[in-house]
């Protein structure tokens, strides 16, 4: 079964959790296409819900779609949050931001009641680490930022290139850090955290309660294990 389908199956399996009357974010990526499509169908079948989009790029999708939107100044809880991974582990915690959208991700995931993550199986890890860690930073002396984040990580890299950075929505800056294994995604978590110039991390810690794993043709639907 190929990466896309297993994508596919995953995001439906998490769209079919959505209830009628729900505020829902709407993740960003591949796999969150997927959902959107399918929360599409189902909005044009008589399903009402609003959804927060993560980036504009999803909020163009979903209008497309026509799925209707809340600002998130319109809101201060969702139901759920539907989004994708670039990795989770066993307690699901998890890597985000391959596409730049980690640091809404993270904001509408942390007003929501539920965080429900669809992923293809080439997401799953036992450690986080293999895909760089994406971490937002505010552009104003970048440059000085990046130096910090160096004492952590030796491997960095402004996404883009200094010539052209990569801009995110919120007009951040990402840098991309290798840091291999991570063994304690919290502390590190708090480390970057306090680095000032760090606007976010792709490090999600504790926050999902459920991945929706598409692995061949089956979708097994994992919780946190410790
Ligand atoms: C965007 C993300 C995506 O959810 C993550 O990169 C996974 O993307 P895809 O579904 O395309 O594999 O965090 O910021």
């Amino acid at each position: 079964m190929s990466q896309d389908n297993e994508k596919r199956i995953a995001a439906e399996s998490a769209a079919s959790m959505v209830h009628d009357g729900m505020i829902v974010g709407l993740g960003t990526g591949s796999t969150a296409e997927f959902a959107i499509a399918r929360l599409g169908e189902k909005v044009r079948g008589g399903l009402r819900i609003k959804g927060v989009p993560t980036s504009e790029r999803t909020a163009n999708r979903a209008r497309n779609e026509r799925i209707p939107l809340l600002d998130f100044s319109q809101v201060t809880r969702l139901d759920m949050a539907l989004d994708g991974a670039d990795e989770f582990d066993p307690a699901l915690n998890l890597i985000k931001g391959g596409g730049g959208a980690l640091f809404r991700e993270k904001i509408v995931a942390a007003a929501a009641d539920k965080l429900v993550i669809f992923a293809d199986s080439s997401k799953q890890v036992e450690k986080l680490g293999r895909f760089p860690l994406p971490v937002e930073v505010n552009p104003f002396g970048w440059q000085v930022t990046l130096e910090k984040i160096k004492a952590l990580c030796p491997e960095v890299t402004l996404r883009g290139g200094s010539d052209k950075p990569f801009v995110t929505d919120n007009h951040g800056y990402i840098i991309d850090c290798g840091f291999g294994q991570i063994d304690d995604p919290a502390e590190l978590e708090r480390q970057l955290k306090s680095i000032v110039g760090v606007v976010e991390t792709g490090l999600f810690v504790g926050m999902a309660q459920f991945v929706c794993l598409g692995r061949g043709d089956k979708v097994e639907v994992l919780k946190p294990r410790a």
